[in-house]
């Protein structure tokens, strides 16, 4: 069977082989023609009339034409019968082709997320593919940087995403549940404060430099919202404590720990992250480290640090898990603004749309190409702001922190629209206060701060 498609193969296609060189060498590695011509021609069927080829066997005896499938040598039919080169032997063509490529039948071929496969049809083989809708799509990469003026941002192929399906990216790369509607109720902190006194740009990373959690990789789980809980308390913990309680908490924690109600890497509650460490509190990183994956509980659900089995900090007289305050909810663009200057950097839920995933840079702003696939909520950390001049004029964004890497967007971080409430950005901005004890606050003073 292979070999009677392969014989028609390359005799069709010898021609193309040279002009357009689209296969490449080792695809005929083991063949060595001519074949029937070195070993000659048997009449009826012997075994031993034949020549490895293709990781198979091909044959110069006439049997090899009475199988239903014909098994003969490329040159059987010019050497032994005198059909001459380049005309096909009749019977239809056994084979399909991808891109350039021939596949035999049965060859599986990995097309981005779907598999094909060259199968027998009605007449002729044909190649049927799977159907998923990919979590890369080119014609969205090469839309948007086309229309540069049009979309405001890049966008491009991330290898960590090719092969993989949307699906799969919004089950294992986002993991927020979306808000229950009792929490959307929840009512915003009211502030006071002038916003004409708010700076036009700010980012958290300079103002604290050295206490704001570096990006963060979540893999193939979906733990955003452990990982935006516990990155935000940290920060907050190394802010408000002046430096003294610079402190990485655990994800895991939360992931292996807070189990009621929440989904571990199928996605999580914010309220519920930040009530679990409101109760319970967190270890730090060290203690029990991120692993990407539903892993039990390995620690005591409560108790001090050491009943977790962690070392205890040396820069401070802590005993207890690092706790919270109750969580609680910002209101419109410039409370979240007065809170990131204030106390740092802010948990926000996001809805995402597959367009978002191949971000390179720029201000992000929801493309019109992925509108009706599937989406995903997701939560960041809102770091800070600024102001960009673009083809449209001044545009406000929010400098948010992924956990899809130092390698995805810039550098990890995303810009996007700030004051339109893009992809919900804006409806749902957590934050929690630290618990840290009067000592070290004073401390602080003393050490005059
Ligand atoms: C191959 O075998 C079939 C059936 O035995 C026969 O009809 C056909 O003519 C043969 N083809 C050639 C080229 O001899
Ligand atoms: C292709 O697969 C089908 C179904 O699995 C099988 O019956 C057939 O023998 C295979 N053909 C070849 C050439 O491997
Ligand atoms: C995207 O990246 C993957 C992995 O690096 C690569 O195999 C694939 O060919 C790329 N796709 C396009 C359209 O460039
Ligand atoms: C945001 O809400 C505060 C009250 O919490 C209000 O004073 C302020 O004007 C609002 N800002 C905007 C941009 O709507």
């Amino acid at each position: 069977m292979i070999l009677k498609f392969l014989l028609c193969f390359i005799l069709a296609s010898l021609p193309i082989l040279v002009v357009a060189n689209s296969f490449k060498d080792d695809d005929f590695a083991d063949i060595r023609g001519p074949y029937c011509e070195n070993i000659g021609c048997c009449r009826e069927r012997k075994d031993s009339c034949s020549v490895p080829v293709l990781g198979t066997l091909c044959y110069c005896d006439e049997f090899c034409n009475s199988t239903r499938v014909d098994d003969c040598c490329p040159d059987y039919w010019s050497h032994c019968r005198g059909i001459p080169y380049p005309q096909p032997p009749p019977g239809p063509v056994i084979g399909c082709t991808y891109r350039d490529r021939a596949l035999f039948l049965n060859q599986t071929v990995q097309d981005n997320c779907n598999k094909c496969v060259c199968e027998r049809g009605a007449n002729e083989p044909v190649l049927r593919c799977e159907q998923n809708v990919c979590l890369v799509d080119t014609n969205i990469i090469e839309t948007i940087n086309r229309n540069p003026e049009n979309y405001g941002w890049t966008a491009t192929n991330y290898s960590q995403f090719w092969g993989h399906t949307l699906e799969e990216g919004v089950q294992y790369r986002l993991g927020t549940l979306p808000p229950q509607r009792f929490v959307m109720t929840m009512n915003p902190v009211k502030r006071i404060y002038d916003p004409n006194s708010l700076p036009r740009e700010f980012d958290s990373t300079e103002v604290w430099s050295g206490l704001i959690t570096g990006i963060q990789d979540q893999g193939w789980c979906g733990s955003s919202w452990a990982i935006s809980t516990a990155a935000v308390a940290s920060d907050r913990y190394g802010i408000v404590s002046k430096g003294k309680e610079a402190v990485k908490l655990s994800a895991q924690n939360l992931i292996s720990c807070d189990t009621q109600g929440q989904q571990s890497c199928s996605g999580g509650h914010l309220d519920r992250a930040w009530s679990f460490t409101k109760a319970y509190g967190l270890v730090d990183e060290d203690c029990f480290p991120y692993v990407a994956r539903n892993e039990r509980c390995t620690i005591k659900r409560r108790g001090s640090l050491e009943s977790a089995g962690c070392r205890l900090p040396s820069f401070s007289d802590r005993r207890g898990r690092y706790t919270v305050g109750p969580a609680y909810r910002l209101g419109n663009e410039t409370d979240i603004m007065y809170e990131i200057t204030k106390s740092g950097p802010v948990q926000a839920t996001i809805k995402v749309y597959q367009d978002l995933f191949s971000y390179a840079g720029g201000i992000y702003k929801l493309s019109d190409l992925a509108l009706n696939k599937k989406q995903g909520y997701h939560s960041v950390r809102i770091i800070g702001w600024g102001e960009e001049k673009t083809y449209r004029g001044i545009e406000k964004y929010w400098k948010v922190a992924n956990s899809w890497g130092m390698d995805w967007g810039e550098e990890g971080y995303f810009r996007i629209a700030r004051g339109t409430n893009e992809c919900e950005i804006e409806s749902f901005v957590l934050a929690s206060w630290p618990h840290i004890s009067r000592r070290i606050l004073l401390s602080n003073e003393i050490n005059g701060n």
